[in-house]
C-alpha cells in the first residue's frame, strides 16, 4: 500500500492508488471538499468534486470531522496549489470512522497539549520528531554493532544506584528496598570482563525535582563499556557516536531537520574531532568572560552556555575535580586531585549530554569512596568483585538520547523528544 511520502517525491504521479490516513484538515468550497490526509510519513490533499465520487460518499465526507479515519481511492496529480505540490483527485472514498469533535484546535497552550498528549502524537509536529527518534536509535545500535560491541542488557530493579541516593526511586520489593535503575553502569563493568564490549539503549530513572528544560525523570540511556581501555577510548567513542546519529538525521530525515531549523550540512559537520579542554581550562575560559565559579563546583547551565556559545560541534571536558563525583571514577595517576572523567556538552541550552569516565580499579580507594559518600559497601560487595577476580582497566559512558535529540532538533523542551514525557510534575497520560 502506498504512502504519502511516496506521492510528495513524485514517483506515484499519473496513477491511480489507494491511501489509508486521517482527515488533518478539511474544508468545502462550492462543489468541492479539500481533506488534507495525514499518515505515518506526512499530509497530503485530497480534492473531492461533487459528482467524482456516489452521493452518498460525498454526503459522509462533508460530515467527516478532523481525525476521521478514510480509505481514498484516486488519481495523483501535480497541483502548486496543493501543500506539497501534489494532489489526489478521489474516485472513490470510504469513512472508515467518524470522529467526535477533536479536543485540540489551534492556539492550544502547552499544559493542555501534555493533558492530551495521547491525541498530540499525532500532530506533525510529534510525528516528525518520532521519525528523527526512530533514525537516532538506530544510527546509536549501528554505531556500536559495527564497532564491535555486544548489546546486553542490565536489570530495571536494583538493590543500590550508582549516581548518588538522591535521585533514586525507592520501591518496595516484597517487604525490601529496592530501587530504579539510575544507570546500568555497575553491570555493564560486571558485563564487560565477560563480553569486553558492551553496549544498551534502555530507560533510567532519575527522581529529579528540578523542573528544567533537560531533565526527565524518565529518559532513555545508550551506554557502552569497554575492557582493557581508558578514558580516550570512549570519549572517541562518544564522538563517534553523537557524529554517526546527526549524519544519520541528516542523511534519512532531512525535510525533518529543516522543519526543526537544523540544516543537514550542520548535522554533516558534526564530525570528530570535538573540542576538549581540560575542566580547570574551562575555569579560565570562563574567568575570562567574566563568569567565576568556585574550584570543584559542577558547571552549571549558565557555565556550559558560556562554554559553547557560537559552536557548532558539541565540546568535552576532562579531568574533573575529584571532589562531588561518582565514586567509580578512575583518579588521575598524574594528579590524583582530578579524575579520569569527561562530559560532552552541547550549545543550544541542552548542555551535558554524556558523562563518562575510566572506571577505578583499585579495591581500597573504591571501598573508601563509598564509605565517604555515605554508601554501604556491603550493598556494593558483588560489585567489587569485578575488582577481585581478573580487574583490568576499563571506561564508558552513558548518553541521554532524549538530550541528543533535543540538540539535533533544537527543541527548546526536552519533553518533546520522547512521546509520552515523565516529569516531577506529570506521570500521565
Ligand atoms: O552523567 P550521568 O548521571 O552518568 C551516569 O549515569 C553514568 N553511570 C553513565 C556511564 O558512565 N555509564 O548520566 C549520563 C547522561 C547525562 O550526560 C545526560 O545526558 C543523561 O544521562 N541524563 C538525563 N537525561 C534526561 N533527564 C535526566 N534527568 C538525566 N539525567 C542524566
Ligand atoms: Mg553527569
Amino acid at each position: 500500500m502506498p504512502q504519502i511520502t511516496e506521492v510528495l517525491k513524485g514517483k506515484l504521479t499519473g496513477r491511480e492508488i489507494e491511501l489509508k490516513g486521517w482527515i488533518y484538515r478539511t474544508r468545502t468550497v462550492g462543489g468541492k471538499v479539500f481533506v488534507v490526509l495525514r499518515d505515518s510519513t506526512g499530509i497530503l490533499q485530497v480534492a473531492i468534486t461533487k459528482g467524482d465520487v456516489p452521493p452518498d460518499q460525498f454526503g459522509a465526507i462533508q460530515k467527516a470531522l478532523i481525525e476521521s479515519a478514510v480509505i481514498v481511492r484516486g488519481t495523483v496529480v501535480q497541483d502548486k496549489r496543493a501543500p506539497g505540490g501534489y494532489e489526489i483527485r478521489a474516485k472513490d472514498l470510504h469513512v472508515v470512522s467518524f470522529a467526535e469533535k477533536f479536543p485540540i484546535t489551534e492556539d492550544q497552550s502547552d499544559e493542555f497539549l501534555l493533558d492530551v498528549r495521547h491525541l498530540w502524537v499525532r500532530s506533525q509536529r510529534m510525528t516528525q520528531i518520532l521519525r528523527v527518534r526512530h533514525t537516532v536509535f538506530d544510527a546509536i545500535h549501528g554505531y556500536f554493532r559495527g564497532q564491535g560491541f555486544w548489546e546486553v542488557h542490565p536489570p530495571m530493579i536494583t538493590p543500590a544506584g550508582s549516581e548518588g541516593g538522591a535521585t533514586l526511586f525507592e520501591m518496595d520489593y516484597f517487604g525490601h528496598k529496592a530501587y530504579l535503575t539510575q544507570s546500568w553502569q555497575l553491570y555493564a563493568e560486571a558485563l564487560a570482563l565477560a563480553m569486553e564490549k558492551v553496549y544498551y539503549i534502555g530507560p533510567s530513572f532519575r527522581a529529579e525535582k528540578s523542573r528544567t528544560t533537560r531533565h526527565l525523570t524518565e529518559y532513555w540511556h545508550a551506554e557502552m563499556e569497554e575492557a582493557w581501555v581508558g578514558m580516550e577510548e570512549a570519549i572517541q567513542h562518544a564522538e563517534g557516536v553523537i557524529s554517526r546519529a546527526c549524519a544519520r538525521v541528516a542523511e534519512e530525515r532531512p525535510e525533518e531537520a529543516i522543519a526543526f531549523g537544523r540544516t543537514p550540512e550542520f548535522l554533516m559537520a558534526v564530525t570528530p574531532p570535538f573540542e576538549h579542554m581540560r575542566y580547570d581550562d574551562a575555569l579560565k575560559l570562563l574567568k575570562a568572560k567574566g563568569i567565576a565559579i568556585e574550584w570543584g563546583k559542577d558547571l552549571r547551565t549558565l557555565e556550559e552556555r558560556a562554554l559553547t556559545e557560537g559552536k557548532s560541534k558539541p565540546i568535552v571536558v576532562t579531568h574533573y575535580p575529584v571532589v562531588s563525583q561518582a565514586f567509580y571514577k578512575r583518579r588521575d595517576p598524574q594528579d590524583p586531585k582530578y579524575v579520569l572523567g569527561f562530559d560532552v556538552i552541547a550549545g543550544d541550552d541542552v548542555g551535558e549530554i554524556v558523562g563518562g569516565s575510566e572506571r577505578e580499579t583499585d579495591l581500597e580507594v573504591l571501598k573508601k569512596s563509598l564509605a565517604d559518600q555515605g554508601e554501604d559497601p556491603k550493598a556494593y560487595d558483588w560489585y567489587l568483585d569485578t575488582r577481585r577476580y581478573g580487574s583490568v582497566p576499563h571506561a564508558g559512558f552513558g548518553m541521554g538520547v532524549e538530550r541528543l535529540i533535543q540538540w539535533i532538533l533544537k527543541l527548546p523542551h526536552i519533553r518533546d523528544a520522547i512521546p509520552f514525557p515523565r516529569t516531577p510534575a506529570r506521570f500521565s497520560p
